[in-house]
């Protein structure tokens, strides 16, 4: 039986017993092997994937964007809920805050951003006017209203190699470019669900305030802290939204 809805989950999103009557499928994609939990949540069939891995263990230059992507497809997924920490650059999106972004600005360097390379598949241009399906980030809007969280309807993204943060200087530069928020895996992953024709939307939650504008320097330990603090509401969110 097809899954039609598939939650990828980012850091701090790590553990699929959001899902009810769980099971574990292998799927073989021509990129490779991905595994998938597939499960029940609001009374839907539900696929769930650790962007990272199960224990955070592959970065986000090494991720097999490709082989997830593809790999949900062919489990017959038709709509992404993406979740991503991220650092923010706009201080009206303020730690804890949920932003359905709606635009990005690729500062990524080195990774495979296309099934497109020319041979039996050809060479296709994929409009990305706009990248984040209007649809789901409406439906995601209305039910974290609907629970009452602080939620933000737009924002820019921007993508940065990683793995390591940001300059100040950099972060000035993303800021000056209309970017609001930053982190380092929504592309290619958003272009490939285009690419597939599905439905791709991103719960972006502000973890931090970006490098120099923050007065610390910046951890992965107060992203994942805020991930944690926030796990109940983005699962909670993530539920109703698919009740919806
Ligand atoms: N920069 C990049 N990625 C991130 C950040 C950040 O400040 N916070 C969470 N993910």
């Amino acid at each position: 039986m097809s899954v039609k809805i598939a939650v990828i989950g980012g850091t701090g999103v790590y553990d699929p017993k959001m899902l009810n009557n769980l099971t574990k499928e292998k799927v073989t994609t021509p990129y490779g092997d991905i595994e998938v939990t597939v499960g029940e949540l609001s009374g839907k069939r539900v696929a769930f994937l650790p962007r990272h891995g199960a224990g955070h263990t592959v970065p986000p230059h090494l991720i097999n964007y490709r082989a997830n992507i593809w790999g949900l497809k062919m489990l017959g997924v038709k709509q992404i809920i993406a979740t991503t920490a991220v650092g923010s650059l706009n201080l009206n999106m303020k730690g804890g805050d949920f932003v359905l972004i709606d635009q990005f600005l690729d500062f990524t360097k080195n990774r495979i951003y296309t099934f497109y390379d020319g041979g039996e598949r050809g060479v296709i241009h994929t409009d990305v006017t706009e990248p984040y399906c209007p649809e789901l980030r409406k439906i995601i809007y209305n039910a974290a209203k609907e629970l009452g969280y602080t939620v933000h309807p737009s924002g820019t993204y921007v993508c940065t190699e990683g793995p390591r943060f940001e300059t100040a200087a950099e972060i000035k530069m993303f800021a000056k470019l209309g970017g609001d928020l930053v982190g380092m895996t929504s592309v290619p992953e958003v272009v490939l669900a285009r690419e597939a024709e599905m439905c791709y939307a991103s719960i972006s939650l502000v973890t931090n305030f970006a490098a120099g504008i923050s007065p610390n320097p910046l951890t992965h330990e107060e992203v994942v802290e805020m991930m944690t603090t926030k796990s109940e509401q983005l699962k909670n969110l993530i539920a109703k939204t698919i009740e919806n």
